[in-house]
């Protein structure tokens, strides 16, 4: 299977939840939408960063990796952020909320076209092979726990 499947696959669950936050109007429901989001980007950030990042580990791909693992900690303060207000306007949710949806948007999508790239370009096919076997595996442990 190609190690880099289900990670596309999580980016297309997220887009697909960012349409539905922008279709749905109320407030409470846009709440409950952003609790699933926010699961499945902490998620998949905690695979990336343990599993494929890792995966890249030469000095070439030092200043890139960092510039991945940024993305993830803007990620995060803004889900904490969001988390965290207890405020009722609307606005400001909505504000947060594009914020978010743009920071994360664009950072999948330069995955997708820059890192991924180069994964498939200088892991060979048994390490391919291993890389989705642990992501695999973590996936499921982590799923069950
Ligand atoms: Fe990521
Ligand atoms: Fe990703």
């Amino acid at each position: 299977m190609d190690a880099l499947m289900t990670l596309r696959s999580d980016h297309q669950r997220i887009r697909e939840m960012f349409d539905q936050m922008r279709r749905i109007e109320a407030l409470d429901a846009k709440r409950e939408l952003f609790e699933r989001i926010k699961d499945e980007l902490d998620f998949h950030c905690h695979l990336e960063e343990t599993i494929l990042y890792p995966a890249l580990n030469g000095a070439e791909f030092r200043d890139l990796l960092e510039e991945f693992y940024d993305e993830h900690q803007e990620i995060t303060d803004i889900l904490e952020e969001i988390d965290e207000s207890d405020d009722e306007e609307a606005a400001m949710f909505e504000d947060d909320m594009d914020e978010l949806m743009d920071c994360v948007e664009f950072h999948i999508s330069r995955e997708e076209s820059e890192l991924f790239a180069e994964v498939l370009r200088v892991l060979d096919g048994p390490r391919l092979a291993q890389l989705a076997a642990a992501l695999e595996d973590s996936r499921e442990k982590l799923a069950v726990a």
